[in-house]
């Protein structure tokens, strides 16, 4: 799919590998719309969109909300006039305290954002695509869907479950010509590490892994190139692509 002209939401657009992933989607000609709980976050992205003479909106969206999702689609319409394009990426780890300490109120958290989030995005963006002839999904899963993350069990399973969903949606392609795609990454430089922790350095449990890693933790750059590239790419259909260093 060309992206040149299309209408793209990003879900988490407000930091990290949402952000450059919208900046990338405006640089080739899509109108973005920036979805995010941190209007904050998302005024940057707007800014960095708009100053460079792109076409960004704001809309606050809480991806663990049926009504907050039903409404960003809604909004998205509004104001360019359909979507073609949704990467569903917003995410987030229990943090601390960590498993199994975590609360249940994070627990549920983190289920409902990382794997219900995709899930109602995924639905709500298949009824929009429909009304333009098809359109382009991708999720955000991560290598810790493929591996065992003891400090964060629930991360790994909700990454493991956007992986499967994601297959599961292939056939999609066939009925209403909507290709669902999904990337992994590795570590990426980006909030989300510090998150983990105290907002300021990352949880115990995650700097060895950093430190061990350290030249090989990617840009989010990097992501939002794999992200375009499963847009541009007609052929690709339920495919889970790994972006991390060898
Ligand atoms: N950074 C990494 O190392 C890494 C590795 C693999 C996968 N991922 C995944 O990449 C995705 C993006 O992570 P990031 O590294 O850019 O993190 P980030 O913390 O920089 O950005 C996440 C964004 O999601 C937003 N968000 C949180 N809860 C939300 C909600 N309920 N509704 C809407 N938006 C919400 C946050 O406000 C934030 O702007 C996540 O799904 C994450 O699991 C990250």
């Amino acid at each position: 799919m060309e992206i040149e002209g299309k209408v793209a939401i990003v879900t988490g657009a407000g930091s990290g590998i949402g952000r450059a992933t919208a900046l990338a989607l405006a640089a080739e000609g899509a109108s973005v719309v920036v979805a995010d709980i941190d209007p904050e976050g998302a005024a940057v992205t707007v800014g960095e969109i708009t100053g460079a003479d792109g076409a960004a909106v704001f809309v606050h969206a809480d991806v663990t909300s049926p009504e907050s999702i039903r409404n960003l689609f809604i909004e998205a319409e509004a104001a360019y006039g359909g979507v073609d394009i949704v990467y569903n990426n917003a995410g987030i780890s229990s943090g601390e305290p960590h498993w199994p300490e975590a609360s249940l109120e994070r627990i549920a958290e983190e289920t409902h954002i990382n794997a219900g989030g995709v899930m109602m995005g995924t639905r709500e963006a298949v009824h929009a695509m429909r009304k333009r002839g098809g359109g382009a999904i991708v999720n955000t899963a991560s290598v810790a869907g493929d591996g065992h993350l003891p400090f964060d069990p629930m991360y790994s399973a909700t990454k493991k479950a956007v992986m499967s969903f994601t297959q599961s949606c292939a056939p999609l392609a066939q009925s209403d010509n909507i290709r669902v795609n999904a990337v992994s990454p590795g570590m990426v430089r980006t909030a989300f590490q510090r998150k983990t922790g105290d907002g300021e350095t990352p949880a115990s449990w995650l700097l060895p892994s950093i430190e061990r890693h350290a030249d090989q933790i990617l840009p989010p750059e990097a992501i939002a190139e794999a992200v375009l590239d499963f847009i541009k790419d007609d052929s690709k259909v339920g495919e889970i692509r790994t972006v991390a260093p060898d």
